[in-house]
């Protein structure tokens, strides 16, 4: 996460992540499921400006995501992240948080996540104290299950409900087409649809992820998101997208998170862009992976 003050404030850029995998093995009788899954940082950010405020308020304003925008405080996980923070800080600071989005909402993305962690990773400097990693890490997995993730390396194995994380220290040379047609997904619904009934064998992710370097056609069938059947089945649009990516000359191409955006890996930028065009009606983006960084709380 990139940082640099302007005055007595920072602006902290928040990654987009993908799932490379996601397999749902259970449900949990807490309500969640353990999942197995490696999350990806792409260099797709929304940016978040941070200011101290002397009166004591935590605002956030919105620009580029109407619903956000209009959305009450109390709902906004920025301002949640940032009074937890506060409490678990014990202070009184207040903060201007100018939100600037361009990671689609409500898309597998993990952008409003990330946007959480990016306040708590910037937050404290800008009220003018540390925070323990600890302190942060525990948080960040009361907040979201996907929020741990954005306060790491930007590569990770994830597993338990999304939070218990292993860095990996890949470099992954390809593009990424990102592909949106607009349809919004509830993360609780998508796992109602999943319907887990029984128990799920873990695939060895890491594996597949590090044979994919060397030969990249492995990836194809090896790695599956198992939010793709039953939402495919409410949603045909979305199988299509993914078939267009691999006629677009995808070697994978995956839905990820709970969608609704599909992606596809390319060897190249220039085929990433190339297959762009082929989705001319739907909200689409070329990005490349964020080089892995050492873990960012160190
Ligand atoms: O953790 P987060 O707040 O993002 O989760 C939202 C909802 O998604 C949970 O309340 C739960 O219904 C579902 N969920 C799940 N298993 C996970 C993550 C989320 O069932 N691993």
């Amino acid at each position: 996460m990139r940082l640099y003050h302007v005055n007595t404030g920072m602006n902290v850029q928040a990654p987009a992540k993908i799932n490379l995998g996601l397999e749902v093995l259970r449900r949990r009788p807490d309500g969640y499921h353990d999942v197995n899954t490696i999350y990806a940082a792409v260099d797709l950010c929304d940016e978040v400006e941070l200011r101290p405020r002397p009166d004591g308020e935590i605002v956030c304003r919105v620009e580029g995501n109407e619903r956000l925008a209009n959305e009450p405080a109390e709902e906004n996980l920025c301002v949640r992240a940032a009074r937890a923070l506060r409490s678990t800080l014990e202070i009184e600071a207040g903060l201007t948080i100018d939100l600037r989005k361009r990671i689609p909402a409500g898309a597998g993305l993990g952008g409003g996540s990330s946007d959480a962690a990016a306040i708590l990773r910037g937050a404290p400097s800008c009220w003018g104290r540390a925070a323990s990693p600890d302190a942060l890490l525990s948080l960040a997995a009361q907040l979201g299950s996907d929020v741990p993730f954005f306060l790491g390396n930007g590569l990770a194995h994830a597993t338990s409900r999304g939070e218990v994380l292993r860095p990996l220290d890949l470099a992954l040379p390809w593009a990424v087409l990102l592909v949106n047609p607009g349809i919004h997904i509830s993360t609780p619904e998508a796992y109602g649809a999943v319907n887990r009934t029984g128990e799920r064998p873990a695939s060895d992710l890491s594996d597949a992820v590090r044979r994919g370097i060397d030969d990249p056609s492995s990836l194809r069938g090896t790695i599956v998101n198992d939010f793709e059947n039953p939402i495919f089945a409410r949603y045909p649009l979305l199988k299509e997208i993914k078939n267009r990516l691999y006629e677009g000359g995808a070697f994978l191409a995956l839905m990820s998170g709970s969608g609704s955006t599909l992606f596809g890996l390319f060897p190249k930028r220039m085929d990433a862009e190339a297959a762009r065009s082929g989705f001319a009606e739907c909200w689409t983006h070329v990005a490349g992976f964020m080089a892995p960084r050492p873990f960012a709380l160190d």
